[in-house]
């Protein structure tokens, strides 16, 4: 039986419904059932619990062998995917698997990718078999620019214009976890993985503009008034801060390589910013 945590999410779904349709026993750690009806139709069994419950992961993790530990970025979350990685030692799980990110080294300034190095760390000092995987600037962030794109054609980030990123599709990164579930010789691997689109965000306003068939621009913002509006949106004060040194960095020319990784692992091609602005040309036209 394989754990998968975060499953309702965008890169835990496509992981859990990957290895359920591949016929491999899977059950997903939930906190809202609600939210896991597609799960169950996809034939995933589903655990009611929380990472910061041990008890409700502990009943998770009954018969498990493999664990993935997916989390959304947070104040708590190296506490949290600490938490889960001693519970899948203390339950006898053999082979941990983190979706971390490809900015997360040693050197690291932020709190985000510093947080996830440590992560990663504590995994490879469990003793168990692990295996990392680090994709990059989530194709999936542009859905929350669907509305101006549709309505202005413009989108906004502090990015600067200089300010660049390699994408990878949230999708290939579950289906990629998945893979090192489903198959062997990934232990002791640290997978970079990213589409083939290493962009400016002008660059990528052109290909909006390509696909779309209409001008869509990249509008640079100021910092400050950035994070003004975005803690409109967010709560907590530390991922507010987090977000924004991430975007400092961006803005800085900070940007990772792409990889053939994705292709070299899955024998698949992974999806480029031309098919995922077609496949959700519906959400981003007027
Ligand atoms: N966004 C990017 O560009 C990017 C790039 C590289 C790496 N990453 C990494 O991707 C990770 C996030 O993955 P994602 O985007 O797939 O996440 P997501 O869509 O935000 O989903 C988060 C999932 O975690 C679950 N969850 C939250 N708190 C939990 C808790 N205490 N116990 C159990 N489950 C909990 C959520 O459950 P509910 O449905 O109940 O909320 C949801 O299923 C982060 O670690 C981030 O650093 C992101």
């Amino acid at each position: 039986m394989i754990l998968i945590t975060g499953a309702t999410g965008r890169t835990g779904n496509r992981a859990a419904t990957e290895l359920a349709k591949r016929g491999i026993p899977v059950r997903a750690l939930v906190r809202n059932p609600a939210k896991a009806e597609g799960l169950i139709a996809a034939g995933v069994q589903i655990a009611t619990g929380d990472a910061s419950d041990a008890d409700s992961v502990r009943t998770a993790l009954v018969g498990v062998t493999k664990m993935a530990i997916i989390l959304p970025n947070g104040e708590q979350q190296l506490s949290l995917e600490k938490k889960l990685v001693d519970l899948g030692v203390e339950a006898g799980v053999s082979h941990l698997i983190k979706l971390s990110s490809m900015e997360a080294l040693p050197t690291a300034h932020n709190a985000t990718h510093k947080m996830h190095w440590a992560s990663e760390e504590h995994i490879r000092a469990s003793g168990k078999a692990w295996t990392m995987v680090r994709p990059s600037f989530y194709l999936q962030n542009f859905l929350s620019n669907a509305y101006t794109i549709k309505t202005e054609g413009k989108f906004y980030y502090p990015f600067g214009d200089k300010g660049a990123a390699a994408l990878t599709d949230s999708r290939d990164a579950g289906y990629f976890v998945a893979h090192c579930l489903a198959t062997n010789g990934h232990e002791g691997k640290s997978y970079d993985i990213t589409s083939r689109d290493r962009l400016s965000f002008h660059d990528v306003a052109a290909v909006f503009s390509q696909v779309l068939g209409r001008k869509i621009d990249y509008v640079a913002q100021d910092p400050a008034a950035y994070k003004a509006f975005l803690g409109k949106f967010l709560s907590s004060q530390w991922h507010l801060d987090a977000v924004c040194d991430i975007f400092a960095e961006i803005a800085a020319g900070y940007v990772v390589d792409v990889t053939d990784t994705f292709e070299k692992v899955t024998g698949r091609a992974p999806t480029g910013l031309a098919e995922f602005i077609n496949e959700h040309r519906a959400v981003f036209t007027p």
